[in-house]
């Protein structure tokens, strides 16, 4: 996830704070960064990290908060030896923008900062479809917010767009294949699954929303979805003004939808009010008491009107969210004080209870100068901040988010905690990028390597690793 981002005169908004490590990085080509020797002997061999950082920059142009270009980072490590790539997503925005050479694609967060100029663009937008230079049913998105893989495919996925199919080579490149089309309507307002082959189930249209509520994330436990309905929402209207077609609602409640995973209808869906609880990221959910209880294990947005053009003001507090499931009543309860976000787990327990989560700390957010790990099962009472393990990267050092890799993924008997954490980190005194590996088994997550970068990481977030049989098969 990318946030604020220098902008050009002509699109700035008065109140977006520009920081420089958030500068886009270039394009670099595949590159062996290290011989071996630093990666611990029991590393997974040959996996691929690959990372979505935040957006970089087309060359040509800046643009603001959220909206720019996909770029895909990777550490290839094999036989000793890791490869380093930088890599746009080609999205058709990209691909577009970049033969025209200029922005042509409106874009979703900042297209919209004032009538005369959010006119003007539209008027110039419009042209390009009459001219036939632009069609708006090829896409319009960035791929910039988030990787997965399933059946077999790695996608780039934002919100805006259909996901597009990116794939890692031998040599530790990284391609574009194209916009996945088979998951059409995967926008927003539906919920569905797609089964493991890979295909796209049924919809349950939830159309009873008054207002369209941004939905970044969402939890699954065993037998439900959740969903937040926060004070983040989608203001159509507010386009015509001029103005961001997302906002706040700081009247608005913030709910949580609860609906089994097999549901066919959106009548099957209920919702509590969870007053003061805007989730964006999500960590775990699991359920208690024979299935009557859904713990939920999010970060809570404080000072949410400052998530998209001040994240540096935001306090994000770790929380423990359980849900009564016959009663409908939700219970909270902070893991830590600290300014946590992007907690990540084991992914052997995900939608299963798990013991221990890591998670980056911002200061301020988006940049993240450490990591701690903290053990839930110190949160089912209140026995105050549940942090057992702390790594800062020292000073002026700041990272995104890490990554939890197993160090035996196949091994039903490894303890949840026997494996990696990894994240790119910027030394923003000495400009020097680091890939670094902690083990998280120890007791001060101690930094087991540290791989020299040829070139600045941005910070970046929801990015995935890959491992080599599921490389091979992409
Ligand atoms: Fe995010």
């Amino acid at each position: 996830m990318q946030f604020h981002r220098p902008s050009p005169p002509s699109l700035h908004r008065p109140k977006t704070r520009t920081l420089l490590e958030l500068l886009p990085c270039s394009r670099a080509f595949p590159h062996i960064v290290h011989g071996g020797g630093g990666l611990p002997s029991t590393f997974p061999k040959r996996g691929v990290h690959s990372q979505r950082s935040q957006p970089a920059i087309h060359p040509r142009r800046a643009i603001p908060s959220f909206d720019g270009d996909g770029m895909l980072h990777s550490i290839k490590i094999s036989e000793g030896k890791a490869t380093f790539c930088s890599r746009f997503v080609k999205t058709y925005k990209y691909t577009l923008e970049d033969k025209i050479g200029s922005q042509v694609i409106l874009n979703v967060f900042s297209a919209f900062n004032g009538l005369p100029a959010s006119l003007a663009r539209c008027v110039v937008t419009l042209g390009l479809v009459i001219t036939g230079q632009y069609d708006p049913k090829r896409g319009i998105g960035c791929a910039n917010m988030s990787l997965a893989l399933f059946s077999g495919k790695l996608f780039a996925l934002a919100e805006s767009d259909l996901p597009y199919v990116v794939k890692l080579l031998c040599d530790g490149d990284v391609i574009t294949l194209g916009r996945h089309e088979h998951f059409a309507n995967l926008i927003i307002i539906h919920d569905f699954r797609i089964n493991a082959e890979g295909i796209k189930q049924p919809e349950v249209p939830i159309l009873s929303l008054k207002q369209a509520s941004f939905i970044h994330d969402f939890a699954v436990s065993e037998n439900y979805v959740i969903f937040p309905d926060t004070q983040i929402v989608i203001k159509p209207i507010d386009v015509v003004k001029g103005k961001s077609l997302v906002g706040i609602d700081s009247e608005k409640v913030p709910r949580l939808g609860v609906l089994s995973r097999c549901a066919e209808d959106e009548r099957e869906m209920w919702r509590v009010e969870v007053p003061g609880f805007n989730m964006v990221h999500t960590v775990n959910a699991w359920e208690e008491d024979g299935g009557d209880t859904i713990v939920v294990v999010a970060a809570n947005v404080l000072g949410v009107e400052n998530l998209l053009e001040r994240m540096d003001l935001i306090h994000t507090l770790m929380e423990r969210v359980e849900i009564n499931v016959k009663n409908r009543t939700v219970t909270r309860r902070p893991v830590s004080g600290r300014n946590l976000d992007f907690g990540i787990i084991n992914p052997g327990y995900f939608g299963k209870m798990n013991r221990y989560m890591y998670a980056p700390v911002g200061d301020p957010m988006p940049k993240m100068a450490g990591v701690v790990k903290i053990d839930l099962s110190l949160s089912t009472a209140n026995l105050g901040d549940c942090t057992v393990a702390t790594r800062l990267y020292g000073p002026y050092c700041y990272g995104g988010e890490p990554f939890f890799v197993p160090r035996e993924p196949d091994n039903p008997t490894a303890e949840e905690d026997d494996g990696y954490l990894m994240a790119y980190v910027h030394n923003e005194s000495t400009e020097e990028s680091t890939f670094v590996v902690v083990d998280a088994k120890s007791l001060n997550l101690e930094i087991v390597a540290a791989v020299r970068l040829p070139q600045r990481v941005p910070y970046g977030f929801h990015g995935i690793f890959v491992r080599e049989r599921d490389l091979e098969n992409l």
